[in-house]
């Protein structure tokens, strides 16, 4: 089981937009996946077409780290049964909604043992192949959470100055953490969101990703979508959206989620 925080120091450029677009792509391949919304504002969990109010939600769940059960609160994301009858029979999307409470584990200055809570949540589940940690904005408790559990930390930037600046900290930020507190985490790469072919400056920016993060840069690049936000309003998967330009984005988080999956389930 791989479990992957999707993060960023900065808001906005698309943390939940990629886990949601992965968790479609990992549905559509038949990749049985969790997806842990550890933002307060719990977009995924609206994303993903999940009522909140059903399962004890992450913040309580972390409250209750040593003797709750993960899968007696996991609810299963709308998306599947936007699919038809004989693909839902093998396909797992589930969720741990998020909600403000969550919140109250936010601090920078979270304790050592308040950093595992969701390590020991994940320690006895093992029926996922992937997990997906939707992190919020900060270099707070709950991000640090999310990266104590996780084997890899996959950084979401936009090509623009202050996206790159940012992802150099975040970089700095999970190799210290790493040493300091999860000798397991790794970094899975960069996702550029939001990129516009008609702008020279995130033309220039990302040839400055190009060649800061080299072999960490995961393509391809995410481009500004047009029809994104309705996909999201509607609470859909981006595999099951209608038209050519969706269809490629769809194709863009096959492709990276390809990368991501371990080696042996990588060949279909
Ligand atoms: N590739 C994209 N094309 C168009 N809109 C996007 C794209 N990625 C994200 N957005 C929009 O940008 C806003 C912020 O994205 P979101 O995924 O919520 O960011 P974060 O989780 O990092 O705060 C949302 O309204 C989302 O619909
Ligand atoms: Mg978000």
């Amino acid at each position: 089981m791989q479990i992957l925080s999707v993060s960023s120091l900065k808001g906005g450029v698309g943390k939940t937009s990629v886990t949601m677009g992965l968790a479609s792509a990992a549905l559509h391949r038949g990749v049985k996946t969790l997806v842990i919304d550890l933002d307060p504002h719990a977009d995924a969990t609206t994303g993903l077409n999940v009522s909140r109010g059903v399962g004890r939600e992450a913040g309580q769940l972390l409250k209750e780290s040593r003797k709750a059960k993960v899968s007696d609160h996991v609810v299963r994301s709308g998306w599947v049964d936007l699919m038809d009858a004989e693909q839902q029979k093998d396909a797992v999307l589930d969720v741990v909604v998020g909600s403000a409470l969550s919140a109250t584990f936010d601090r920078p200055d979270i304790r050592p043992r308040d950093m595992k809570r969701l390590k020991s949540l994940l320690d006895g589940v093992s029926e996922y192949d992937l997990v997906l940690v939707d992190c919020p904005p900060s270099l707070s408790g709950l991000t640090r959470i999310a990266w104590a559990a996780s084997h890899q930390v996959l950084l979401v930037a936009e090509p623009s100055l202050f996206s790159v600046a940012g992802t150099e900290r975040t970089m700095r930020a999970i190799r210290l953490f790493a040493n300091e507190f999860a000798p397991q985490l790794t970094q899975a790469g960069v996702v550029v969101n939001r990129a516009r072919a008609d702008s020279p400056e995130h033309e220039y920016r990302l040839l400055e990703m190009e060649r800061l993060y080299s072999d960490k840069l995961l393509l391809p690049v995410l481009e500004e979508n047009p029809h994104w936000q309705q996909i999201q309003g509607a609470a859909y998967p981006v595999h099951q959206w209608p038209g050519d330009q969706v269809r490629d984005m769809a194709k863009s988080f096959d492709e990276i989620l390809k990368q991501l999956l371990p080696a042996k389930s990588r060949t279909s």
